[in-house]
């Protein structure tokens, strides 16, 4: 593997410590730092020139400075004269602008994926994007990997009886599918309006949630309000303990806070995010996608199939 490098950006070193360990593979020597006017100043410290590199940055909340580092490292690599760079973007910030959902809006996961590739990306790599369609908005590979198999590897280890997959909201439902799927388990929909950015209104539970144990996945927990108040709705409905898995762990705002207060008794996420100190409970557990992406790195090196990472979720 000696064609291969590995960077990480500063937005997650700790996944790209794992991803590196797993690969047995250092990462590779850069500086990152800023000048005094807050610009991001990035110098590779080692012979590129011909090497098959990948960048490990989650795009995540401070969303518009890892974005940016992101694309000054992009620039460096590709002058330094790489052969191939993949960026490897464990959550992709700014997928949920996806569409002209009002009049005069962006769509920010287009224009994100635009100025990737003028940075200079050939490939992508990323995890469970907030809607699949995204992957059409790049011109360049792109690998679409799952966290299905990792949080199913957390759940092997613990008996769930009775359990029921409940997507919350309808745009989820594909994702819930594959989950019921591969956990066995029956299916449930939460119906949900809503209002604003941070609040949102429970109508309907389609499905039968009574006196069972449920699973509420999602791509994404950023206030917790779609969560918390399908907890709410469930358990009126007669459910008995809540679980929720959600690969990207955003957390904004007091989201941590409204969880530990919440019906949800355990809500699993991946490491696709840091999980600051102050965002630590109990009731938050964190499996790792470090195996995950190594063996998609050494899939992509040595020009291997990937979709044996995820052929059984049968999407
Ligand atoms: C929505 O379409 C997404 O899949 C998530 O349900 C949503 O982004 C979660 O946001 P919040 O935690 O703020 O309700």
């Amino acid at each position: 593997m000696d064609k291969m490098l590995i960077f990480s950006g500063e937005s997650n070193r700790k996944l790209s410590e794992s991803i590196s360990r797993a690969l047995k593979i250092k990462l590779s020597n850069m500086d990152v730092s800023r000048f005094s006017d807050g610009e991001i100043r990035v110098q590779i410290k080692e012979n590129v020139r011909g090497k098959d590199v990948f960048i490990i940055q989650p795009t995540c909340p401070p969303v518009n400075d890892n974005l940016m580092e992101l694309l000054v490292i992009l620039d460096a690599v590709r002058r330094a004269s790489a052969s191939r760079i993949t960026a490897v973007i464990p959550y992709f910030g700014y997928a949920r602008q996806d569409r002209k959902d009002q009049p005069r809006v962006p769509i920010t996961a287009k224009l994100v994926a635009n100025i990737l590739t003028s940075a200079g990306a050939n490939r992508i790599l990323t995890l469970d994007l907030h809607a699949g369609q995204i992957q059409g908005f790049f011109d360049i590979p792109l690998d679409h990997l799952y966290a299905i198999n990792v949080f199913l590897d957390y759940f092997k280890k613990r008996k769930m009886n009775d359990l029921v997959i409940v997507s919350p909201d309808v745009g989820g439902i594909k994702m819930a599918r594959a989950y019921a799927k591969r956990f066995k388990a029956g299916l449930a929909i939460v119906d949900k309006r809503r209002n604003s950015p941070d609040s949102v209104d429970i109508m309907h539970i389609l499905g039968e949630v009574k006196g069972k144990n449920v699973l509420l996945v999602d791509d994404i927990i950023a206030t917790g309000s779609s969560l918390i108040e399908a907890a709410k709705a469930l358990k009126r409905a007669g459910a008995k303990n809540i679980f929720a898995a959600i690969t990207h762990g955003v957390l904004a705002a007091n989201a941590v806070e409204r969880v530990n207060n919440s019906l949800i008794d355990t809500l699993i996420i991946t490491d696709s995010i840091p999980l600051g100190g102050d965002k630590k409970s109990k009731k938050i557990k964190v499996v790792s996608l470090g195996n995950l992406f190594a063996e998609a790195i050494k899939r992509i090196h040595f020009e291997k199939s990937i979709s044996v990472l995820f052929d059984s979720i049968g999407r």
